[in-house]
């Protein structure tokens, strides 16, 4: 069993880190929100920091889950940051989606402190981090990657090597590019569907028998249907994943027009004050232009 600790008990990192102590780990969270973190406390019976370099302070593991990436930088580089706390030989894994040059960038940091990273975003929302059944996808050395998997199983199906330090989040990028093409896709098939007067839970539940079939329509079409969206992976934070998608496209060249349009479909969505909708709102969108 390890010693580890977890910065950050949002939506994702509260469960996750619940996972951990189910398995049997010494888990140690720190939250910026104290009052989460005593809750989480309360709930699994580890033990709370004040700071993330407090939480850090000889543990095995450090796992951070925050929002973007100057949080990342703030919680790990900052003057109370985990880099301050962390002995040499101990690896940090983040789970936050954050850009492959931040990645790149806190790796470096650490190494001077001979301190190991991986980047570590992960897919499955909040439902597949309450359930310990998220995908992994992660960047860095095989050692490290090797040491820590036996942990990160508490709370994942999968957690797959892709490459060094950034293969994570470039991973992570593919996964938010095609996701977005997806949902815009079911959104029209619905509209549509409305438009013709025809039942779309039916269509749906013969459709999703062939080769229309995806996660996004298995698990969404009853809550568009109904234009229910208060709930699930929020629109500000797959903006963010689609800009650091769209900024690592412009520097290597690939072109994404559908994923462009999409993130500014999405804007449209924002400013219908969908900023917290689920991203299947896509179709409030269309519904919109309907009336
Ligand atoms: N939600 C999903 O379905 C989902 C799925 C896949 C990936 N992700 C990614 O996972 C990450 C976390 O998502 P989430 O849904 O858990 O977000 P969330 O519920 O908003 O939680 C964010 C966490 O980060 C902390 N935090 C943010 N900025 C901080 C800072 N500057 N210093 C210290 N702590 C800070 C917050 O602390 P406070 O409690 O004090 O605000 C909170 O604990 C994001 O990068 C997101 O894109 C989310």
């Amino acid at each position: 069993m390890a010693k580890v600790a977890f910065i950050g008990l949002g939506v994702m990192g509260y469960p996750m880190a619940g996972h951990l102590v189910k398995q049997g780990h010494e888990v140690t969270v720190y939250n910026r929100t104290t009052s989460k973190a005593t809750q989480w406390v309360e709930q699994f019976g580890g033990q709370l920091a004040l700071t993330p370099k407090d939480a850090a302070k000889g543990q095995d593991f450090v796992f951070t889950c925050v929002g973007n990436d100057d949080d990342l930088r703030q919680v790990v580089l900052g003057e109370q940051g985990v880099a301050h706390g962390m002995h040499p030989s101990a690896v940090l894994v983040d789970h936050t989606t954050a850009s492959a040059d931040v990645a790149r960038e806190i790796a470096a940091h650490l190494a001077l402190r001979n301190i190991a990273f991986l980047d570590a975003p992960v897919s499955g929302g909040q439902a597949g981090a309450e359930n310990g059944v998220l995908t992994v996808m992660m960047g860095g050395e095989q050692t490290h990657y090797d040491a820590v998997k036996p942990v990160i199983d508490a709370y994942s199906r999968c957690a797959e090597l892709l490459g060094p330090v950034g293969a994570g989040q470039l991973t992570k990028m593919v996964n938010q590019i095609c996701i977005a093409g997806v949902v815009q896709g079911l959104a029209e098939g619905l509209h549509f569907a409305k438009s013709a007067g025809l039942d779309g839970l039916k269509v749906i539940e013969v459709i999703s028998k062939g080769a229309a079939q995806s996660w996004q329509m298995e698990n969404r079409y009853q809550t568009m249907w109904q234009g229910k969206y208060d709930f699930g992976f929020a629109i500000d934070w797959m903006r963010k994943d689609l800009g650091i998608a769209l900024d690592e496209a412009r520097r290597n060249g690939s072109h994404l027009p559908v994923a462009a349009l999409v993130d500014q479909f999405y804007s449209e969505v924002q400013a219908m004050k969908g900023n917290r909708w689920d991203t299947s709102s896509l179709l409030a969108r269309l519904e919109k232009s309907r009336s």
